[in-house]
């Protein structure tokens, strides 16, 4: 049977050849760890991972490259700038959209540090009104954490407007990249924002294992290290180096990661960013048309796919989205992913909780073909059930 992946806001797959290719070379020809050694192999795995921070400072737009740090995930990332940032009394603006990786260690830090978490209200499809911010602020508010889209609708939130709302302002910004970088436009100066968090394996066409944050300046000095230990650099020194990017670059880097990262990055160059965009645009737009002629079935978001990341979620009245998952699978080779997509206050949001939905994700490998096969499955199944 022809399988179909269409849960690229999960992980992107199948991996671009070039991709592959470059994390082996890594392993065959340099092998060794950037910033450990003044032999020849370390200096090249430096210069690699050099070259990949210039290259990510300019897809982002990052004044300096320094300012670009690398982290296992975004998840590490988010806790970093939580963990790092929020000290007792703090009050932190987020959207009631944001995934677990921005819930959960905020839910913590309520509860060991004193931190006050308002959860700006979206609507229904997911999306957030400018003036939700700006009618939130008040003086001990610290950080405004918003996801750029949702993981579970695709919805895109506001960023560069709130971007405006804040500027100038005493408040840090942060934005959950996860499921935009590599498909919509992210200026980290445009943003306006102290932190950009990213992954590289979803739209940045990477491996797991790698992932990323930009900072401003004045983010870089407020925060403090999530780990802490060896550099390569100032080793005298009992304390960790307080430049960037060592400040929060500790032990031995995911060099294979950052090599698929930059192969990742230049194939979406080579590619076009805005084509890529057009591209997703073009199978969810396809997608939700096609939904509109299957019987029972119950779209969320916004459905429009000029606001939206490429996701579609839905449910088919009479089949557990989780049943449903497994009949795509099983009977028609698709992949999906069901459920609550760890992301249980979007779901609370949109009015899926606990239930969940069945979202299909979809990425530069998907072709119009796939969209079709995947809405005669669907047709055929809500004929059955
Ligand atoms: N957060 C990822 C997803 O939405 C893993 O599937």
């Amino acid at each position: 049977m022809k399988t179909i992946y269409a849960d690229h806001a999960a992980t992107t797959y199948p991996r671009a050849q070039e991709v592959i290719d470059a994390m082996v070379a890594y392993m065959k020809d340099i092998g060794c760890s950037p910033g450990r050694g003044g032999y020849r192999l370390s200096l090249d795995a430096s210069r690699l991972v050099y070259e990949t921070r210039v290259l990510l400072a300019e897809f982002f737009h990052v004044p300096q490259p320094e300012q670009v740090i690398f982290t296992p995930s975004v998840t590490y990332a988010l806790n970093l700038v939580l963990k790092g940032l929020l000290a007792e009394g703090d009050r932190v603006l987020i959207s009631s959209m944001e995934h677990n990786a921005v819930v959960r260690p905020l839910t913590r830090l309520a509860d060991e540090r004193g931190i006050r978490v308002v959860r700006l209200p979206c609507r229904p499809d997911g999306s957030l009104e400018p003036a939700e911010v700006k009618r939130a602020l008040c003086d001990n508010t610290k950080l405004v954490v918003l996801t750029h889209a949702s993981n579970v609708t695709g919805t895109l939130l506001p960023v560069y407007e709130v971007g405006e709302i804040l500027r100038g302002r005493d408040v840090f910004y942060c934005i959950d990249a996860a499921q935009t970088a590599g498909t919509e436009k992210l200026d980290f100066a445009a943003l306006n924002c102290d932190f950009l968090a990213f992954t590289g394996h979803k739209g940045l066409l990477g491996p797991p294992g790698i992932g990323g944050l930009c900072l401003s300046e004045r983010a870089a000095e407020a925060t403090k290290p999530l780990v802490e230990g060896g550099t390569g650099s100032k080793s005298e020194a009992e304390y960790q180096p307080p430049f960037l990017p060592d400040k929060f670059e500790s032990g031995t880097q995911n060099v294979p990661g950052v090599a698929g990262l930059a192969a990742g990055v230049r194939l979406l160059q080579a590619t076009g960013l805005e084509q890529v965009k057009e591209k997703k645009k073009a199978l969810t737009a396809a997608f939700l048309a096609g939904l509109e002629r299957i019987p029972g079935v119950a779209v969320y978001g916004t459905k429009n796919a000029d606001t939206s990341a490429g996701v579609v979620s839905l449910n088919l009245e009479g089949l557990d989205n989780g049943t449903l998952s497994y009949i795509l699978e099983e009977s028609y080779g698709i992949m999906t992913r069901s459920g609550l997509h760890c992301a249980p206050l979007a779901h609370k949001t949109i009015g899926t909780f606990p239930d969940g939905t069945l979202r299909f994700s979809f990425g530069l490998t998907n072709t119009g073909d796939d969209i079709a096969a995947i809405l005669a499955a669907l047709q055929e199944v809500a004929k059955k059930s």
